[in-house]
């Protein structure tokens, strides 16, 4: 049992103590261990009590996600666990600090007493992971929280803090923080001394019936589409209302087998472990300094300059924000402000939140302002000539050792860096729109940029709670890269007549909240259509002033409440470019068709990035997608799907489409050897 167990005996009560770092995961290890240390002090006459506790920073984490890659799950199960807690024969008391997760929270519902520390958080957040929690926690929770808290808490998966934990009658006290030991030690005297029998969840009757889970249903509506585990959960929940407890359990157990199997799941599985590996780089390791950001430029106070500042200040990071002209600062932070009010007004922020956010920004209209900064990041206007100036100045006024980082999201930084004398400073920090509110952050690794500025920037980005995502030079980096297929293919086939209801269509139907002709309006054509040379087909929508949804007509017309319908002059707009472009009709493509053209691309353009070494590796690839573009997470993003295709159907397909479609579907090398030797998109 190497170091995982310690027992000790306290007066008369037994300490099961694991220490499995870093979470506590209750690997095959784990579960022989707590049933070891329950086993022995059952065995000992002089223990009246059993207290539960781990070391570390949390009590049990969940199951070993890894494990669920080699099924069956190995002896001693979650079975054999559970009923090891629920059959002893002396009163156990849990105690829990950090996250009670998934298998770690039911582990706590089979003991007879629950006390946790005031900073504790307990959930059941198997949904993320496309399963359900499957060792009792659909049939104990409804019966300690009532049926409609419980499937609340299953289908969201987020994890309630002590206080409303105990509010909701789910664990038993609440005690400080850092006196967890102490206090577990007190209650389990306490519940000694009055010797009552042993209360176990399983006997008590679940509170509310099917009726309570229809307006929770409707309530997570949207989080049924497409995954496959909430439909399994609310079946799992109906079972703890409608069956006798171990019929309950049974069914459970079913419901929990077939997700553990389903593609699904180890597509979630597999964004689980890649959000975690991202920040991971091969050649920066702990020996990189890491260098202190405690106060930051930014240049720029539009939308994109606005929302990068509100991620530093809400991490109380003072940025000096800077604009060339007065009302073009004012109005930015006016919009800031805006912001963080909204946010007040829904009871998310105080007003005195709001206004200690507000005072960290500093507004300045001279790039001299940023002469002490740690960090600059520029987000001006997309042009190479702008950029290059401003890096000029930067590098006559910041001080040595300070960060030059650029927004830019499409030109090329080592060109950028060639205008300062200090390249090895100059990185790429590119956010995604809405920056304040988007999880991904690319960082982009210049020809010269440094391992510390590196290390710091990737360390950085988990202060200001985005995901970093290492990327090279090119045009577009990772995410935009990959996805501009998407883009370009799905205007190409409305140029061929295509109907835009139908290229949506399909994409919802494989996942995407939004298709991506409905994208581009919300995005703004004005945008994408900037930098664009000769006439284009968004050129020609922006001159019709059809800017997309924020004038109310894009591709599609848009009304108050942003609901598109179909226009007579957008469909114009696109036959009259169509003809400029001597574009064939072919607009009788079937869904199989349209989701091919759109999305074998992608995939390919992603083993292309591993290739050039512009990702590090796959799952990297995966998780831009996922967090930059909202690409569906139970498809495991478009690499991982790529291996649900499969490399020899994919080499296929853009072999096919190749001749009629052009060179963005010639196959990668890198494609053609996987589907040659049977490896793995998703490994690369
Ligand atoms: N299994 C295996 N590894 C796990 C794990 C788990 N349940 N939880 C975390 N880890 C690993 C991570 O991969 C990471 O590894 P790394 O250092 O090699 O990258 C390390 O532990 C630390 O994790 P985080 O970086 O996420 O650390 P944080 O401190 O940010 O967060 C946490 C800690 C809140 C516990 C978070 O890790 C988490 O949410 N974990 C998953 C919890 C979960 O989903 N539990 C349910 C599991 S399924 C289950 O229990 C089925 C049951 O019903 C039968």
């Amino acid at each position: 049992m190497g170091d995982v167990l310690t027992t000790r005996v306290v007066g008369n009560v037994g300490i099961v103590e694991i220490d499995s770092p870093p979470v506590n995961a209750l690997s095959t290890d784990v579960r022989s261990a707590v049933i070891e240390g329950l086993r022995i002090h059952n065995a000992d006459d002089a223990v009246a009590a059993i207290v539960l506790l781990c070391a570390g920073r949390t009590f049990f984490a969940g199951a070993d996600i890894a494990e669920f890659d080699n099924l069956p799950i190995r002896q001693p199960d979650f079975d054999a666990l559970m009923a090891a807690a629920e059959s002893s024969a002396k009163p156990v008391v849990a105690a829990i600090h950090g996250t009670a997760l998934g298998g770690g929270l039911e582990l706590a519902l089979s003991c007879n007493y629950r006390v946790a520390v005031s900073s504790a958080k307990l959930g059941l957040p198997e949904v993320n992971l496309g399963i359900l929690p499957g060792a009792g926690g659909t049939q104990r929770l409804p019966r300690l929280v009532g049926a409609g808290v419980a499937l609340d808490m299953i289908l969201t998966g987020k994890p309630v803090g002590a206080a409303k934990a105990a509010e909701m009658g789910l664990i038993d006290q609440v005690v400080e923080d850092g006196k967890l030991e102490e206090a577990a030690l007190a209650f389990a005297q306490d519940v000694i001394a009055q010797g009552a029998p042993l209360p176990k969840v399983r006997d008590k009757a679940v509170a509310g019936g099917l009726d309570d889970l229809e307006a929770v249903k409707a309530t997570h509506k949207r989080q049924f589409k497409g995954f496959k585990a909430p439909g399994h959960i609310v079946q799992a929940v109906e079972a703890a209302i409608t069956l006798p407890f171990d019929e309950g359990l049974r069914r459970e157990k079913d419901l929990f087998g077939e997700l553990l199997v389903s593609r699904e799941s180890e597509a979630q599985r597999h964004v689980f472990f890649a959000q975690r590996l991202t920040a991971k780089v091969p050649d920066i390791g702990k020996d990189v300094p890491i260098l202190p950001i405690r106060k930051v430029g930014v240049i720029g106070a539009g939308t994109m300059g606005g929302g990068i500042t509100m991620n530093f200040l809400q991490a109380g990071i003072p940025v000096t924000l800077v604009e060339m002209k007065q009302e073009a600062i004012d109005r930015g932070i006016a919009t800031i402000r805006k912001n963080y009010e909204r946010t007040a007004a829904k009871g998310r922020m105080t007003t005195d939140q709001v206004e200690q956010l507000m005072g960290l920004i500093t507004p300045a209209l001279s790039l001299d302002a940023l002469a002490d900064v740690d960090l600059v990041v520029e987000a001006v206007f997309e042009e190479i000539s702008i950029k290059k100036d401003i890096f000029g100045k930067l590098d006559a006024i910041c001080r040595d050792g300070a960060i030059l980082a650029s927004n830019t999201s499409f030109l090329d930084l080592n060109d950028i860096a060639s205008a300062t004398k200090r390249p090895e400073w100059v990185v790429g920090l590119h956010f995604f729109s809405p920056a304040n509110v988007m999880p991904l952050l690319e960082v982009v690794r210049g020809a010269h940029t440094s391992k510390e500025v590196i290390g710091t920037v990737m360390k950085l980005a988990g202060t200001i709670k985005k995901t970093p995502v290492l990327a090279g030079v090119c045009h577009g980096f990772i995410a935009n890269r990959i996805m501009e297929h998407l883009i370009v293919q799905s205007q190409q086939m409305a140029l061929e007549g295509v109907p835009l209801r139908t290229i949506d269509k399909v994409m919802n139907d494989y996942g995407f909240a939004m298709g991506p002709i409905a994208m581009l309006d919300l995005i703004g054509l004005d945008v994408l259509v900037h930098g664009a040379e000769g006439r284009t087909l968004m050129g020609d929508f922006v001159e019709a002033g059809r800017r997309g949804q924020k004038t109310g007509k894009g591709f599609y017309d848009y009304d108050a409440d942003r609901k598109a319908t179909l226009s007579d002059e957008a469909a114009k707009i696109i036959t009259d470019f169509a003809a400029y472009a001597g574009i064939k009709s072919d607009p009788d493509q079937s869904d199989e068709a349209i989701l091919k053209r759109l999305l074998y691309p992608v995939v390919n353009e992603g083993t292309k990035c591993i290739e050039e070494g512009i990702a590090l590796r796959a799952s990297d690839i995966d998780v831009a997608a996922i967090l930059g573009y909202n690409w569906p997470v139970f498809t495991g993003g478009p690499m991982f799907w790529g291996d649900t295709i499969g490399a020899k159907v994919l080499l296929a397909g853009l072999q096919e489409l190749e001749p009629r479609y052009g060179p963005a579907f010639k196959p990668s090398a890198l494609l053609e050897k996987l589907a040659a030797d049977g490896g793995e998109i998703a490994k690369l």
